[in-house]
């Protein structure tokens, strides 16, 4: 598979720091970590690759301007092009030893995501995408499952805990989905979720409280890959919102209805 030239320069800059966070995976016990927030750790490998991923996006495409978790915006010269990162997505898993985490990084023109890295460096599996061009596990080309209807769907979602989110509303739309499909699935990272959506693994995904380094590349993995991506209320103000709703054309649909009934 033929991949652009920006899409080399994003891959590039993921497996070299996904080597550190694979290297620190190994290690997990013996990192430094710091509590930035409840249940909200970073762990000292979250930074560093987020120094390598600086590194090598400004080194590739030097004009362009970088928003980043950790260390926050980076201006640019041009205005029209931004990196959005997430050097680590998954942290609570990273430092419980579950191997479901991600590198996600996304360019971004005027505000919507052009093209999408999302890689697990413990599971070697590496999502692409780019707008028109498709969405690819590895070499594999993606595309949504192709259910039509709820109740035959598995779904992914985001849960809330200690000091995130709204637990009561959500709770109302859980009861509501899980009454309403096949199986419920928490990854514990937005960016795999997504990208398992687009992989047809998910049927369908929801999630509050989401920032744009969680889900720019991921949004448009599900788009590449034929599916529907909106915020709760079916616009695309996801990054505004902070809420996204993931699935085919169908399962969307029904998805974005269930939890309309949830919040009455
Ligand atoms: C988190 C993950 C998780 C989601 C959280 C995010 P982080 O990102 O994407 O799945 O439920 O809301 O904050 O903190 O691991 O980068
Ligand atoms: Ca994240
Ligand atoms: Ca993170």
């Amino acid at each position: 598979m033929a991949r652009s030239a920006l899409l080399n320069v994003m891959v590039a800059a993921a497996r070299k720091a996904g080597r550190g966070l694979a290297r620190d995976y190994g290690e997990v016990e013996n990192l430094q970590v710091s509590m930035k927030g409840p249940g909200d750790f970073v762990s000292a490998a979250d930074k560093k690759a987020e120094g390598v991923l600086l590194e090598e996006l400004r080194r590739a495409r030097p004009s362009y301007g970088l928003m980043m978790e950790e260390s926050g915006v980076h201006s640019g010269d041009d205005p029209d092009h931004v990196w959005v990162v997430d050097p680590l997505d998954g942290t609570t898993n990273f430092l419980h030893g579950i191997p479901q985490f991600a590198i996600s990084i996304a360019l971004e023109r005027a505000g919507v995501p052009v093209a999408g890295v999302i890689y697990n460096p413990a599971t070697d599996e590496l999502f692409t995408a780019e707008r028109g061009g498709g969405a690819f596990l590895n070499d594999r080309r993606l595309r949504v499952a192709a259910r039509k209807d709820m109740v035959d769907c598995v779904i992914g979602t985001g849960v809330p805990h200690l000091g995130r989110g709204d637990h009561g509303a959500y709770l109302g739309e859980l009861r509501q989905v899980m009454a309403n499909c096949a199986g419920i699935r928490r990854i514990g990272s937005a960016a795999l979720d997504l990208a398992w959506v687009a992989a047809g693994r998910y049927d369908g995904f929801w999630e509050h409280g989401l920032n744009p380094w969680d889900v720019s590349a991921g949004w448009l993995m599900v788009k590449e890959a034929g599916g529907f991506v909106t915020d709760i209320d079916g616009k695309e103000k996801i990054h505004e919102t902070r809420t996204i709703v993931a699935g085919n054309e169908h399962i969307h649909r029904q998805l974005l209805a269930t939890l309309a009934k949830a919040r009455g």
